[in-house]
């Protein structure tokens, strides 16, 4: 029988270069390197633990108090990181040039934050406020049917807190920026902002909006 095994997130391209985001080597080191070893981690720790086998990482995190405390925080470190990178990776597009929200993504952004343009505004001023090591994530707040946007920070490889329901989040580790950006994480957080398949991200709000 084959074991189970979580497997490292990655954008729906693979480990191809996602320029001007991130080269190739980059985006390499990131995948096999830096969420292999959480994936590596977290199947060491959860092997005896059946009842976790067939989650999504996500889960085993916000699970991990079910396991014996020995091993909790560890995995919910790894588990943590492999979704955080997840939604990380999730909307990144093949395409190459500029995408910006048309739709219904604007639409949710301009309901939430006045207009596309000043999401972008204030996401690039969180990530270059925010020190390094942690993610900035766009979640919807999903307590009635009509579902807002709100930009939530997190440290390490946490996740947003209920009631926000993750949608997106970039990557403010340094070995996500640091080689192509340097200290310049507007730049940084302009260009993930950029490579984003805005109308499948229109469509997550959609359905979260209709209960979905
Ligand atoms: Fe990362």
């Amino acid at each position: 029988m084959e074991r189970y095994r979580i497997t490292a997130p990655q954008p729906s391209f693979g480990c191809q270069a996602c320029l001007p985001l991130a080269d190739r080597q980059t985006m390499e080191v990131h995948i096999h390197v830096i969420v292999g070893r959480l994936c590596a981690d977290l199947n060491v720790l959860i092997d005896g633990f059946p009842m976790m086998h067939g989650m999504e990482a996500e889960e085993i995190c916000r699970r991990a108090f079910q396991l014996p405390r020995l091993i909790r925080e560890d995995v919910r470190f790894s588990a943590g990181g492999i979704a955080c990178h997840t939604y990380y990776f999730r909307y990144l597009t093949a395409d190459e040039g500029e995408h910006l929200p048309e739709g219904r993504a604007a639409e949710a952004l301009k309901c939430s934050f006045g207009s596309p343009d000043s999401f972008f505004y204030i996401f690039r001023e969180e990530a270059k406020r925010m020190q390094t090591g942690g993610f900035l994530w766009l979640c919807t707040e999903s307590r009635s049917h009509v579902s807002r946007l709100r930009l939530i920070t997190t440290r390490g490889y946490d996740l947003p807190p209920a009631p926000y329901l993750p949608l997106l989040a970039l990557d403010l580790w340094e070995h996500a920026y640091i080689g192509r950006f340097g200290e310049d994480r507007r730049a940084y957080a302009d260009a993930f902002l950029r490579r984003l398949d805005w109308d499948a991200v229109g469509s997550t709000i959609a359905a979260r909006a209709c209960g979905g």
